[in-house]
């Protein structure tokens, strides 16, 4: 039944809804889809039809990280859900963890507009929100009234403006918008490595810097586990920095990774050159550098880091090769604009599937399996 509702709302999506929202403005859509999906969520009936026809469940794709039990390992990641409006259909919509934010210490309105563009020869999108976002505190508020029927991160960033450039700024901007989210939520991301921000990225172009950071964010001995996303651009020289750094602090997690924005463009179809603005570039771009990132993670920290891989999941194969490199969880968001919401319920059955085909009992036992020579259990 799931399968039939999956595939046909996707073939629908596909055909017919996505070919007028392509028309439209990306960013009017994404407010519309908001607007939608908190509106479905607000209603019992309703929800309980999308869960019906889109949420796949197995036990083999359970797990326990960080203290948290991830009903299922394809989650939202951030950036899409900002404001915390969706939290009510996430779940039946078949997400098994969804990021909220990333929120700021202080409410912004972003960068301005037009801010987000499609490049859809590349299955990517160009972003540059430049973090906008109602404030961490209004923000917290919102998910402590509500019931989180699956495990919900908050993602924090500087706020983005010229007061947080100085590092001492940008230091307390961010253990700002850090303690306003205490107490909310299952984990809590710090953004380190937005490409769309005033001044940039100091806490991940300088390992320094992020040592600073993460010695006042472990001073907060934050009640719930703190990730840490990370950049696509690194060098590995450069992410081997950051990840040393980060191995010395309170960090449990990291997610690999945020946006491109390598001037080179590569993975850009040459019929998206000309559409190319300004910001950051998330799908299909992202996928192969994120992957090296993760294996090189894993390689090195294995369950050290519980390793989050995101960065144009389109596919069952995509999200696995995630998984074999070393990601326990998987975030996306580009792949959900492209191919519709029923992608999230076709990619965990087909997890499950690929799973007993090659004779893995769980997700857990094929975390890293496509990394040489370092896993035990296959
Ligand atoms: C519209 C949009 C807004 C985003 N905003 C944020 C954000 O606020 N914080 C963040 O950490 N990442 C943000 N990202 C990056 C995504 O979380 C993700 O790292 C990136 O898009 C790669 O995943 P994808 O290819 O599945 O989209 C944003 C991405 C998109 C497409």
């Amino acid at each position: 039944m799931i399968r039939t509702v999956a595939r046909a709302t996707q073939w629908w999506y596909e055909r017919a809804v996505k070919p007028v929202l392509f028309r439209w403005d990306p960013e009017t859509v994404h407010d519309h889809a908001l607007q939608f999906g908190a509106w479905i969520g607000a209603h019992p009936r309703l929800r309980e039809m999308v869960a019906h026809g889109y949420a796949y469940h197995h036990p083999a794709l359970t797990q326990e990280l960080a203290g948290i039990t991830f009903p299922a390992p394809i989650g939202l990641a951030a950036g899409f859900d900002k404001n915390a409006r969706l939290l009510e259909i996430l779940p039946a919509v078949g997400f098994g963890f969804a990021e909220i934010g990333s929120v700021t210490a202080v409410p912004c309105a972003g960068n301005p507009k037009p801010r987000l563009w499609r490049l859809p020869e590349s299955g990517a999108l160009q972003v540059y929100y430049g973090l906008a976002n109602d404030g961490a505190a209004i923000i917290a508020e919102r998910l402590r009234r509500r019931a989180l029927c699956i495990p919900i991160g908050v993602s924090v960033a500087k706020t983005n403006a010229p007061s947080t450039a100085a590092r001492a700024a940008g230091i307390a901007d961010m253990v700002a918008g850090m303690r306003a989210v205490q107490g909310v939520g299952s984990y809590c991301t710090l953004n380190v490595s937005c490409p769309n921000a005033f001044g940039g990225t100091p806490f991940s172009d300088d390992s320094d810097a992020l040592d600073e950071l993460l010695q006042e964010t472990d001073a907060l001995r934050s009640a719930v586990p703190v990730f840490l996303k990370l950049p696509c651009d690194s060098t590995a020289e450069e992410f081997d920095a950051l990840l040393a750094v980060a191995d010395r602090h309170a960090v449990a997690g990291v997610i690999i990774s945020n946006l491109t924005k390598d001037p080179q463009y590569p993975g850009i179809a040459v019929a998206d050159r000309a559409r190319l603005q300004r910001g950051g570039i998330s799908g299909k771009p992202v996928a192969q550098r994120a992957n090296a990132h993760i294996a090189r993670t894993y390689a090195r920290y294995r369950d050290r880091f519980v390793i989050v891989g995101c960065g144009g999941v389109f596919t069952v194969d995509d999200a696995y090769e995630k998984i074999r490199c070393g990601a326990s969880l998987v975030q996306l968001i580009t792949g959900m604009i492209y191919q519709g919401p029923s992608l999230i319920g076709q990619l965990h059955r087909g997890l499950v599937e690929r799973l007993h085909r090659e004779g893995f009992a769980s997700i857990r036992d094929a975390v890293g399996s496509g990394v040489a020579g370092i896993h035990s259990s296959s």
